[in-house]
């Protein structure tokens, strides 16, 4: 089977109704992103951010995967499929998509402040001031936050090296390291580019743009795989 490697970002997850966070006047949900996805903001008010991102938890948990997901889930049918996506919430996988690197972390996963080593499944929507690791320290969103590594992007360049073909779906293609994957996939295989705002990006050969939603634009692109 052929190897297909999808990056993903917030705009798959816009027709479930989870904002994304370039397209609200650089606010995301009414917070500019220094206040509450940096290691700054952990330290100046730690309940602010666990107040976010419940918030953030409870709408995911509420969202359903639309069909963008859906159809990404079905090309496990004809490819080998690893989803690279920047993504936090879980809705490839409630798709059925069994191959996901989650760049950016989970909101399902906190881990301790302490031991990042230390990583546990949230139970429900909520992480509180007062939740603590089994050494004793406040538990903090399994996030990887502006300005700190991306443990798992060695993995996601290797995986996208080996791609067949390689999809974007829905991303700005402006946070780093993760926009530049697309220049870690083999020149020359096809690439294709599904969002309704062609991003800005230097033209390589092979290179598609499909300027839709991501659930017509996956139909479009099912179209074009199978012919
Ligand atoms: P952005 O908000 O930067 O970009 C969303 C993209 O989705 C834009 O290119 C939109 O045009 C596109 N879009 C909007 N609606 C769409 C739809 N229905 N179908 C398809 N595309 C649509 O989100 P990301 O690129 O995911 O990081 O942002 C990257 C990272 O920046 C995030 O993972 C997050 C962040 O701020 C962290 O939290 C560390």
């Amino acid at each position: 089977m052929k190897k297909l490697v999808a990056l993903t970002g917030a705009g798959i997850s816009a027709e479930s109704g989870l904002a994304t966070f370039r397209d609200s006047g650089g606010l995301w949900e009414g917070h500019n992103v220094e206040d509450v996805a940096t290691p700054q903001a952990w330290q100046k008010n730690q309940k602010l951010v666990l107040d976010f991102y419940n918030e953030r938890r409870k709408k995911a948990l509420e969202a359903k995967p639309n069909r963008g997901h859906e159809l990404l889930a079905e090309l496990q049918h004809h490819f080998e499929v690893t989803i690279i996506t920047q993504n936090v919430d879980d809705l490839h996988e409630r798709a059925g998509s069994k191959n996901v690197i989650h760049l950016h972390g989970s909101l399902f996963e906190s881990r301790s402040t302490l031991d990042p080593a230390l990583v546990y499944k949230i139970n429900g929507w909520q992480l509180n001031p007062g939740d603590k690791c089994e050494r004793g320290s406040q538990l903090r969103p399994n996030i990887v936050w502006f300005g700190e590594m991306v443990p798992l992007m060695e993995q996601a360049a290797y995986v996208t090296s080996l791609a067949d073909i390689f999809l974007v779906v829905g991303t700005s293609l402006v946070v780093y390291p993760a926009a530049g994957l697309i220049h870690e996939a083999p020149r020359g295989i096809p690439k294709y580019i599904i969002d309704p705002k062609v991003p800005d990006i230097v033209p390589q050969p092979n290179l598609h743009f499909i300027a839709e939603k991501a659930s017509s634009g996956m139909e479009t692109l099912f179209r074009k795989l199978k012919s």
